[in-house]
C-alpha cells in the first residue's frame, strides 16, 4: 500500500473521511492514532505538533511565548508539512528543516502548552488545521478537533485513562529512559494540568457531545484500535 501523504488543501467546511481524535495527555491518543490511521491508510494529522512547531518558530524568531500578537502572525504563516518517512513514521517540516526531534523537547513541550492557551494563536491555526484535513482520508489527532476544529467530523473519539492509569504510564515511560521519576509527584503533576485544560477558556478540553467515548485503562493498544477501526469502518462506509 503506498504510503499517505499529506492531503492537497481544501476548504474543509464540510463533511469528508475524517476522524476526530481528542483526549488528555498520556490516554494513549496518539498511539491509537498513529495505528488506526496506518491500519485504513489514512494520513496523521497531529495537531500537537503544530502548536509545537510554532512554540519553536517563535523562538528561533524571537517571538515570546506570550506575546499573543506576534504569534498570531507567524502562526498564520507557519510553513510546517508533514511527509512520510521510511519507517513508518512521519517527519514534521518548517519550511526545509526536519523538526520532527527538535519539538519533543521538555522545553518545547512547555512553549506549545503555553502557545495553545491563546486565543488568537488558536484562531490562527484553525484554517491550516481545516485545509489540511478538509481534503478528507484523514485521522487528526488533538484537543478540540470534535469540539472546535471540525465539529462536522463523521466520526469522534475521545480517548480517556484514569489519571492514576496515565500516571503509571508516564512514571514506567521515565523509568525506562532512565530519567527520575516520582509516581506521586507524576500523579499531582496530571490532576493540575487536566484542571488547567478542561477550565481554560480557549478550547477547554471536552468531548464532543456526539463522541464516543473510549477509556484506555482496562484495554490494551489492539483492543482500543480493534474498536476504533470497527466503528470507522461502519461509520465512514470503508468496508474491510
Ligand atoms: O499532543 P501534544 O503533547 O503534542 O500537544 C502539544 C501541546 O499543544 C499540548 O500542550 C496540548 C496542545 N494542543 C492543543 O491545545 N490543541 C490541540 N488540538 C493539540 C495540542
Amino acid at each position: 500500500m503506498s504510503r499517505p501523504t499529506q492531503p492537497t488543501p481544501s476548504s474543509g467546511s464540510g463533511p469528508a473521511q475524517v476522524i476526530a481524535i481528542d483526549g488528555p495527555a498520556g490516554a494513549g491518543k496518539s498511539t491509537a492514532s498513529h495505528t488506526l490511521a496506518r491500519r485504513l491508510g489514512f494520513f496523521l494529522l497531529d495537531t500537537g505538533a503544530i502548536y509545537r512547531a510554532l512554540a519553536l518558530a517563535a523562538r528561533t524568531a524571537g517571538v515570546a511565548w506570550d506575546d499573543e500578537a506576534g504569534l498570531a502572525l507567524l502562526a498564520r504563516d507557519l510553513p510546517i508539512r508533514f511527509v512520510p518517512r521510511s519507517d513508518a513514521a512521519q517527519a514534521v517540516l518548517l519550511g526545509d528543516a526536519d523538526i520532527s526531534l527538535a519539538i519533543r523537547t521538555p522545553e518545547i513541550s512547555d512553549g506549545a502548552s503555553r502557545v495553545s492557551s491563546l486565543p488568537a494563536v488558536r484562531a490562527a491555526l484553525l484554517e491550516l488545521q481545516r485545509s489540511i484535513a478538509g481534503a478528507g482520508g484523514c485521522v487528526v489527532e488533538g484537543r478540540d478537533i470534535g469540539t472546535v476544529v471540525l465539529p462536522w467530523a463523521p466520526v469522534k473519539f475521545f480517548v480517556t485513562a484514569s489519571p492514576e492509569e496515565r500516571a503509571r504510564r508516564r512514571h514506567l515511560e521515565l523509568c525506562a529512559r532512565g530519567e527520575p521519576s516520582d509516581l506521586v509527584d507524576t500523579l499531582a503533576g496530571i490532576i493540575e494540568r487536566d484542571r488547567r485544560d478542561e477550565t481554560r477558556e480557549a478550547a477547554p478540553l471536552r468531548p464532543a457531545v456526539d463522541a464516543v467515548h473510549i477509556d484506555t485503562s482496562p484495554l490494551g493498544l489492539e483492543e482500543v484500535v480493534d474498536r476504533m477501526e470497527r466503528i470507522a469502518r461502519e461509520r465512514l462506509r470503508l468496508g474491510g
